[in-house]
């Protein structure tokens, strides 16, 4: 039987329909509200607001669940690999053999950036931060390798040419930081250990691939791959819906993950740490500040819009922390802060009244750190990670039949007309 809410407004009764997602999720469809009634909806970070139907992502904040194309995160990061959770994104199914080795193939064969585009780099000034750069010359790749004729491929070779080409240009961002040589895709090393061995090896020292890292660096992409309509994959989605090219899309994505409530936490969150161990390690102290209303300074790494329970990425980064630093042989005093700061607020009523837990970025800077990333490509990182969520999620906006250029309304608050003072007259 059709479900409807009821709207009664002026004296009058307004039905509009309720839409049930596949998990039993409901929703009011409002797309007639304003032609019916005349009124809008208000909702300042569209905490109630669906902008889309998608099929790619589902999350329950409650329950703290996540799962890409209906698989749980958990399973994908015991089981998975970067590359096969990016094809099951982006494609909707999980890869047969033959399928998987040749995306694979393919993301080998697009790894090259033309040659030019080193001098970009070599042209920024020296510390630019590097998620500028990225977005930079992701929305410059369009100039090197504009559009094909048939939409269908070249879409698909789009598509591949930024899942392999991000993570080369990536790693030479950091290179050229660092005044070294820029280090070429290697064809024998799959897409985790080709991005290692590109930011690593050097000259005089070859970087010796671990295979415990290299899974960690999987762990990490996976965990980040997709989170649905996020601040960064609703930037790519609107910036998309105006029928711009994916590499501007995804460079507003890039743009939009790099603040610190979004995925710069994860840099934010390695800074906190050590202004807290370079200070003596008072907890009590940052817990008392975050929960300060007159402290702007809240726990990096804690809260969440959606998740009201430990967000289950969390959990996971948690124990591969665990594991990477006890096969490196590593005990890092960021991560016993980090678990005694968990510990503290985790008791707090504050943190316990506002269900604030903590998400992944809480874990995942000692997990790159670990591994040799430096703070400052974390977010980078983060970036390469989220990629194939972003180029899914926008696929899916320019292919679905609702599709209707982003355009929020507002409510205006500002000055009734007045007129014009001609500057001799003004006070
Ligand atoms: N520390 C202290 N208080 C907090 C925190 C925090 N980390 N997060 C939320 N609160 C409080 C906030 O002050 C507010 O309190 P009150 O209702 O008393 O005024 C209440 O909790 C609700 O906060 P909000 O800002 O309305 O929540 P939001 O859903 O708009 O923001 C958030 C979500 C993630 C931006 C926020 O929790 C935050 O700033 N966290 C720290 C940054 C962070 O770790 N970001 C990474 C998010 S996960 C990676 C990703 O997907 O991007």
């Amino acid at each position: 039987m059709d479900e409807f809410a009821k709207v009664i407004f002026d004296g009058k009764t307004f039905n509009l329909p309720i839409v049930t997602g596949s998990e039993g999720e409901k929703a009011i469809d409002i797309r007639m509200l304003r032609q019916k009634t005349g009124l809008i909806t208000y909702d300042p970070g569209f905490g109630s607001t669906g902008s889309c139907k998608s099929a790619v992502t589902f999350m329950d904040g409650e329950k703290g669940i996540l799962r890409y194309r209906g698989i749980s995160i958990e399973q994908l990061a015991k089981h998975s690999t970067f590359v096969e959770t990016a094809y099951l994104l982006i494609n909707g199914e999980l890869p047969t053999y033959s399928e998987l080795n040749k995306i694979r193939v393919q993301l080998n064969d697009y790894s090259l950036v033309h040659e030019d585009m080193q001098v970009f780099f070599q042209n920024f000034p020296r510390f630019s931060n590097p998620m500028g750069i990225l977005s930079t010359m992701v929305n410059a790749l369009r100039s090197f390798y504009p559009v094909l004729d048939d939409v269908e491929e070249s879409i698909n070779s789009t598509m591949l040419r930024l899942l392999s080409k991000v993570r080369t240009l990536a790693a030479m961002s950091y290179k050229i930081s660092r005044g070294h040589k820029v280090v070429y895709p290697r064809q024998d090393c799959t897409y985790c250990a080709n991005f290692l061995n590109m930011m690593f090896d050097t000259p005089v020292r070859p970087y010796i691939l671990d295979e415990d890292v290299v899974k960690a660096l999987n762990l990490f992409w996976i965990l980040h791959a997709d989170h649905e309509q996020n601040c960064s994959t609703s930037a790519v989605r609107v910036v998309g819906s105006g029928k711009v090219n994916l590499y501007a899309a995804i460079s507003a994505g890039i743009c939009a993950l790099w603040g610190p409530l979004h995925g710069g936490a994860n840099q934010a969150v390695i800074e906190m740490l050590s202004d807290i161990h370079k200070d003596g390690g008072d907890i009590d102290n940052v817990v008392a500040r975050a929960k300060d209303r007159n402290d702007s300074f809240r726990l990096m790494g804690f809260g969440h819009r959606v998740y009201k329970t430990y967000d289950p990425r969390a959990i996971i980064m948690k124990k591969a922390c665990d594991k990477i630093l006890s096969k490196m042989k590593i005990n890092d005093p960021l991560l016993d802060i980090a678990l005694k700061l968990e510990e503290v607020a985790l008791k707090d009523p504050y943190f316990i009244d506002h269900n604030l837990y903590p998400n992944i970025d809480f874990y995942s800077g000692i997990v790159l750190r670990t591994i040799g990333i430096p703070t400052n490509m974390f977010t980078v990182m983060f970036a390469i990670g989220r990629l194939p969520g972003w180029i899914t999620q926008w696929k899916e906006s320019i292919d679905d039949p609702d599709w209707r250029i982003s355009r929020p309304r507002q409510l205006y608050t500002g000055l009734k007309e007045k007129k014009y003072i001609s500057i001799e007259d003004r006070k």
